[in-house]
């Protein structure tokens, strides 16, 4: 598939990922830097993984402090944005709290979770989508556990519920934006080793996320919302 009309060219795209200091969105900046891309990458904590890594980019990686679930801190990177312009905005940060059943989780757990994993992921569009440029590309990292169709296995009700809601978000918002030309994707990277997947999981991120980059760079000019897994296809909502 080959969608021509992506305005920037190649060799000076920019992406901004929100949510990069360890697992799949450490590798996502680290791939789309080897890619040519000129990244942006938002972390909450100070040294690690991703400063080493930006101080090894020559300047390609760039490291911006972000607690996602905060508007003035939101407000503040835009204003330090100013003036950018993105061929990507990219938001990958989530949490996990476990596996209790729905009936047995605290308010406030239930709270942080959905405010983290559903509400901050459309703040944080809604916010800098102003930088994405015609064309460009807006996502957002979903899973395939936010299936409502799909939900046939117990456990991880809460988890499951937010990516659910921010599905549901996400299809306000591409309805609300329909004729801003942006791409607008959910994407289901596959369940990964990582913090939040655990060290059982089937998948390492430094296979899976080359190929959800294939599905950026292949959608990239194709406006309206998908929800796609790591291979391209679509996930049922
Ligand atoms: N791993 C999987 O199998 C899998 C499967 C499907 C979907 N996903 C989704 O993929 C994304 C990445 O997951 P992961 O497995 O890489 O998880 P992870 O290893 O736990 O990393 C989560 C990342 O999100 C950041 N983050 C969390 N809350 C934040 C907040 N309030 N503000 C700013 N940053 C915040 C974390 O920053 P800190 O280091 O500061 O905590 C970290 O960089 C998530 O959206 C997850 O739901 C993962």
């Amino acid at each position: 598939m080959s969608h021509t009309s992506h305005t920037s060219h190649t060799a000076d795209r920019q992406a901004l990922v929100v949510g990069a200091s360890r697992g799949l969105g450490l590798v996502l900046v680290g791939e789309l830097a080897r890619r040519g891309w000129r990244v942006i990458a938002t972390t909450r904590r100070t040294g690690g993984e991703l400063r080493a890594a930006a101080d090894a980019s020559g300047g390609s990686l760039e490291v911006e402090s972000l607690e996602m679930t905060s508007p003035e801190r939101l407000a503040a990177l835009r204003e330090r944005l100013e003036g950018r312009r993105l061929d990507l905005l990219f938001v990958n940060a989530a949490i996990d709290r476990g596996n209790l059943p729905i009936d047995e989780v605290p308010t406030a757990m239930f709270t942080e979770v959905m405010a983290t994993n559903a509400l901050s992921p459309l703040r944080t569009l809604a916010a800098l989508r102003g930088l994405v440029v015609p064309g460009g590309t807006v996502a957002v990292m979903s899973s395939e556990q936010g299936s409502i169709a799909l939900n046939t296995e117990d456990g991880y009700d809460l988890y499951k519920a937010s990516k659910a809601a921010l599905n549901q978000l996400m299809r306000s918002y591409a309805t609300r934006h329909a004729d801003d030309g942006h791409t607008k994707l959910l994407i289901d990277p596959g369940h990964n080793r990582t913090g939040l997947g655990g060290p059982g999981a089937p998948l390492d991120p430094r296979e899976s996320i080359p190929a959800v980059v294939d599905v950026l760079e292949a959608r990239a000019g194709a406006p309206g919302l998908r929800f796609l897994d790591r291979h391209g296809e679509t996930v049922p909502w």
